[in-house]
């Protein structure tokens, strides 16, 4: 049976830092608040020149560059991405195109803050099978243009990056790779976090006034509950499926979508915070670029090592979950 390892990983974000300083000055809110209620200090927005797919290429550079590889050796790229650069063509087409690899196959997966365990279940699924050898994986959003600045319990949340793996088709003389990964949804609560317009049922051109049905609407704390229950029994359902404890994980990288859900997270699996590859106080939340992000920094400043158990876990919009191990 053909396994997938993680071949390299790279990451992007815009330049722009905005940080609570500068959204307290926009909306009613205060650094302090957000800090508390969130763990967020800044977040990265795109310049108005920049869209999904920019953040998408350079991620998927810097994880060839470090995986030694170059893009002719791609058998194809999936991107995850709730926020593309056009209702269509996909992001992963636009991308390809300056990758300059025609023919290679190219499409977007659509589980928003889960995107990146949805394309990392299908590339390991397709070298699994033996179709291809080795993919391009990307998280990439441009969360910002979707946000609606007068609304202050989401416009704090939410920043802009990609991040990405390559993911290849693991030798015989390797160890580690991809293992257990499970994927979740219940669309019952569609409205909890949701964009209402743009899309056919409620087209851009209807709306009065243009633009604002664009933006995200959520019920925080509702979906905030529903976030740590779903990430606990999808951590624990992927720990029983490898037959280890959560002792045997050296790190968690999960979304990062606030840092009390992380908190809780720790409490209830016992894992301690420590543990817990953070990076939402510099970069909010960044939906389906968020793992591939995290995932890269803990790389490269090598926290994480070969030999280690790895967890990645997410929740998103749809509702959508879910939870993998890798074996680094
Ligand atoms: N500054 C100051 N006060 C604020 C702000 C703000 N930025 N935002 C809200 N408040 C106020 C509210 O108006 C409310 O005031 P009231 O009590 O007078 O009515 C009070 O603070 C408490 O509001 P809550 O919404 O109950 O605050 P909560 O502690 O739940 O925090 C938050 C809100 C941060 C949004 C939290 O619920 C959360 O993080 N939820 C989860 C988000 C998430 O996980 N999303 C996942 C995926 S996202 C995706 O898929 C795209």
């Amino acid at each position: 049976m053909n396994r997938s390892i993680i071949l390299g990983t790279g990451s992007f974000a815009p330049a722009n830092v905005v940080t609570n300083e500068d959204i307290s000055r926009k909306v009613e809110t205060s650094d302090l608040w957000i800090r508390e209620r969130t763990g967020i200090r800044e977040r990265r927005i795109a310049s108005s020149g920049e869209s999904t797919s920019d953040l998408a290429l350079e991620a998927g550079r810097n994880a060839l560059r470090n995986a030694a590889l170059s893009p002719a050796d791609l058998d194809g790229i999936i991107v995850a991405t709730a926020t593309p650069d056009l209702t269509f063509p996909s992001t992963a087409c636009l991308v390809q195109a300056r990758l300059g690899i025609p023919g290679t196959f190219a499409f977007d997966v659509n589980a928003v803050c889960s995107g990146f365990m949805y394309a990392l279940k299908i590339a390991d699924s397709m070298i699994r099978s033996g179709q291809c050898e080795t993919l391009l994986v990307i998280g990439a959003e441009v969360m910002s243009r979707f946000v609606d600045w007068s609304d202050r319990s989401t416009c704090i949340l939410f920043g802009d990056g990609a991040g990405a793996v390559v993911l290849g088709k693991s030798g015989s003389s390797q160890t580690g790779g991809v293992g257990t990964v499970t994927l979740h949804a219940d669309g019952r609560y569609w409205d909890l976090i949701h964009v209402p317009g743009g899309g056919s049922r409620s087209p851009v051109e209807t709306e009065k006034p243009p633009g604002n049905a664009c933006t995200i609407r959520m019920k925080g704390s509702e979906t905030f509950r529903m976030a740590v229950r779903s990430l606990e029994e999808s951590v624990r359902e992927v720990l029983k499926e490898e037959g280890i404890g959560v002792n045997e994980l050296d790190w968690v990288v999960p979304h990062q979508a606030n840092i009390r859900i992380l908190e809780a997270l720790s409490e209830r699996l016992g894992i301690p915070l420590g543990r817990f590859v953070v990076n939402i106080d510099r970069y909010g939340n960044t939906s389906a670029a968020s793992i591939p992000m995290a995932l890269d920094e803990a790389v490269q400043d090598k926290r994480i090592q070969p030999g280690h158990r790895i967890l990645l876990t997410a929740f998103g919009s749809g509702v959508t979950w879910g939870s993998g191990l890798v074996h680094w």
